[in-house]
């Protein structure tokens, strides 16, 4: 039910998400199809090299079998010595090591260390691969003599190309996440900016006529002839209550100054400038265990937070209701502020959402009362705001943590 905001700027964090999940899914098809399609590759070059394998088993059954003729000699010695790239152990049926090629071997080993580190290959060549069978016939009677096997695993080639994929998508997918970061943080860093100079200009603009109307009502209030002292009154009132804005929007745009304050009267004075404010029949309460509790905060902007999350719970609650404001405190040095009301409540799907910039369900809500008491708890007290529940038709907590003094 989010209001179709009328200001453009607000509208994009909503795109703003959408393009995240395009760029998302893009990613990951990308991924899948890179993996998948490096796959086939890897698997025709297994094939081949399985094959390649089978020649050179071929080649050795004709060496062995055909000593006379030259060219078939030739010609096998010729594929024996092509493969130079995949790992070869032949072995005797009695598991005795006849030959090895293309694993690293060192000749300046011992006979014993040699054995034992091609033993150990063949273990790992066993579990990569079946063995390929060399039968050794007498070429004369075609009786068979022996039998040998071909031990072999992946070559580098292919060992690089299955590799290959997961090592360009890591590379591609830090380099993304650094690219993001420094977006994300030169974004956050131009918000920032325009937040601090909003805040700032607004309240050196509201100084001037504040001033000067400070001025007058000295002037009201000295006027012997001055029949409504009353509205005089009231009239400072105002002007009091326009002072404090101005600070608010003065403090929101330096980094304010903490003090140590006691929050339950901060929260108390809030609560008396508010309840002559709202519906008769809208109950505020306060609720502590101690009337003394702590905390290094910047009073104006800690008391603007308690004021906007108390008019939303109005605004939650229509007509009548309670708003109930519990201090505790926490172990750990916190200090726990829940605001509760009996109102509406937030739809599970946007308590996400509460804390954007824009985000309202309000005819003539800003979406910035949230955002604005979220900067000024985390940001500057260097606390915690959530939703601790919400249950429609039911109501509304909201938790501040705080650090205790
Ligand atoms: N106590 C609450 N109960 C129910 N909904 C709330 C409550 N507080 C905030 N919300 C929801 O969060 C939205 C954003 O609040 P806020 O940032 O203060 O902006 P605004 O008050 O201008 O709408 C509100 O429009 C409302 O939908
Ligand atoms: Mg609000």
């Amino acid at each position: 039910m989010s209001k179709k905001s009328t200001v453009p700027s607000l509208d994009f964090y909503q795109n703003n998400s959408n393009i995240k999940w395009v760029v998302l899914v893009a990613s990951v098809l990308i991924s899948i199809s890179s993996i998948y399609y490096t796959n086939i590759l890897v698997d025709q070059l297994k094939d081949r090299e399985r094959q390649q394998v089978q020649l050179y088993a071929k080649a050795i059954e004709y060496t062995a079998n055909d000593e006379g003729t030259g060219d078939v000699n030739f010609i096998a010695q010729e594929i024996l010595f092509q493969n130079n790239s995949i790992p070869i152990i032949q072995v005797s049926d009695s598991n005795k090591v006849l030959s090895s090629r293309n694993v690293d071997v060192d000749d300046t080993w011992s006979e014993k260390k040699r054995n034992s580190f091609l033993k150990q290959e063949m273990q790992i060549m066993r579990e990569t691969y079946e063995p390929i069978k060399v039968t050794l016939r007498d070429p004369q009677t075609g009786e068979v003599f022996g039998t040998q096997f071909i031990y072999y695993k992946n070559s580098f080639l292919l060992k690089q190309l299955i590799a290959y994929p997961y090592i360009q998508l890591s590379v591609i997918a830090i380099f993304g996440f650094i690219a993001y970061l420094a977006f994300n943080y030169s974004k956050a860093a131009e918000q920032n900016r325009v937040w601090v100079g909003l805040a700032k200009e607004t309240a050196h603009q509201l100084g001037t006529p504040l001033s000067s109307l400070m001025a007058w009502v000295e002037v009201l209030r000295d006027d012997p002839d001055m029949k409504h002292k009353g509205t005089v009154e009231e009239l400072e009132k105002d002007i009091q209550k326009l002072r404090i804005v101005t600070e608010r929007f003065s403090s929101i745009g330096s980094i304010p100054t903490l003090k140590k304050e006691n929050i339950v009267s901060l929260i108390n004075n809030v609560v008396n400038y508010l309840r002559p404010r709202v519906s008769s029949r809208v109950r505020m309460e306060v609720f502590t265990l101690s009337e003394n509790i702590f905390a290094n905060v910047h009073a104006p902007l800690f008391e603007w937070v308690i004021e906007n999350l108390s008019k939303n719970a109005v605004d939650a609650m229509g007509n009548s209701g309670l708003i109930a404001i519990k201090v505790l405190r926490g172990n750990e040095g916190k200090i726990f502020i829940d605001i509760s009301d009996t109102g509406k409540g937030i739809p599970r799907s946007k308590i996400d959402q509460v804390f954007r910039p824009g985000f309202t369900t309000k005819k003539r809500g800003w979406g910035l009362g949230l955002t604005l008491a979220k900067r000024i708890i985390e940001t500057y007290h260097d606390g915690k705001i959530f939703v601790k529940s919400s249950e429609e038709n039911l109501g509304t907590t909201f938790r501040i943590v705080l650090n205790a003094a």
